[in-house]
């Protein structure tokens, strides 16, 4: 059976927009997969998060944009899953993303976290990720011909369909040497 991990980075937690858009994604998901959803903000970093990251063919991150950044847990992770970087944890585990939005910053977002996850090690396949806005969420209530060209929330399908395919890939990535030595170490001298 296939694992997939959601890490829910909001710092609204179980109740706000992302808990609720993470409610909503789960039918589009096969029923032989297991989904497993942590919410960063109740239940940080440890050593079952690392187990669970570890067990997983797949991850979904979800966020909000908050003055053009992603979550402050989700940020917290990642400044603590560093140790994870190049292990095989995440070397080549796809990974798709969601931000949400009201209006703007979301898509910068996106190819943002799209890269610290590829330098990290994760694999980001194509079409794996999307932004959704109130902006969209209010114009898609009314018919229009650009509509096609607007994320909306039935695209989270094919993005699940992708990175379930990514799942099937078998390669042995590459690694650049990574110094594992404190990244946190001082290296200002004068
Ligand atoms: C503190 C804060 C800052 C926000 N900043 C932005 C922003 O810069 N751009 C934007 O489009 N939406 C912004 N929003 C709206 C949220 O991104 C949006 O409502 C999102 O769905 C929140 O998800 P959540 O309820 O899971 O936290 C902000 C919301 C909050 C609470």
């Amino acid at each position: 059976m296939k694992k997939i991990l959601i890490l829910n980075g909001s710092p609204s937690g179980d109740t706000g927009n992302c808990a609720f858009w993470i409610k909503g994604m789960k039918k589009f998901f096969p029923k032989g997969v297991s989904l497993d959803v942590v919410t960063l903000a109740k239940s940080g970093y440890s050593s079952s998060l690392k187990k669970r990251i570890s067990d997983a063919d797949a991850m979904v991150f979800v966020t909000g944009t908050y003055w053009d950044s992603w979550g402050s847990p989700l940020q917290k992770f990642l400044e603590q899953a560093t140790e994870l970087e190049g292990t095989s944890s995440v070397m080549g585990k796809p990974a798709a993303v969601f931000v949400l939005m009201h209006s703007v910053g979301g898509k910068g977002i996106l190819s943002r976290l799209q890269g610290v996850l590829s330098t990290m090690g994760f694999l980001i396949p194509p079409m794996c990720g999307m932004v959704y806005s109130l902006v969209s969420d209010i114009a898609l209530q009314s018919p229009s011909s650009h509509a096609k060209d607007f994320w909306q929330k039935e695209d989270a399908e094919l993005i699940v369909e992708n990175l379930l395919k990514a799942t099937d890939l078998n390669v042995q990535w590459a690694l650049w040497p990574v110094d594992k030595k404190d990244p946190r170490r001082k290296w200002l001298r004068s």
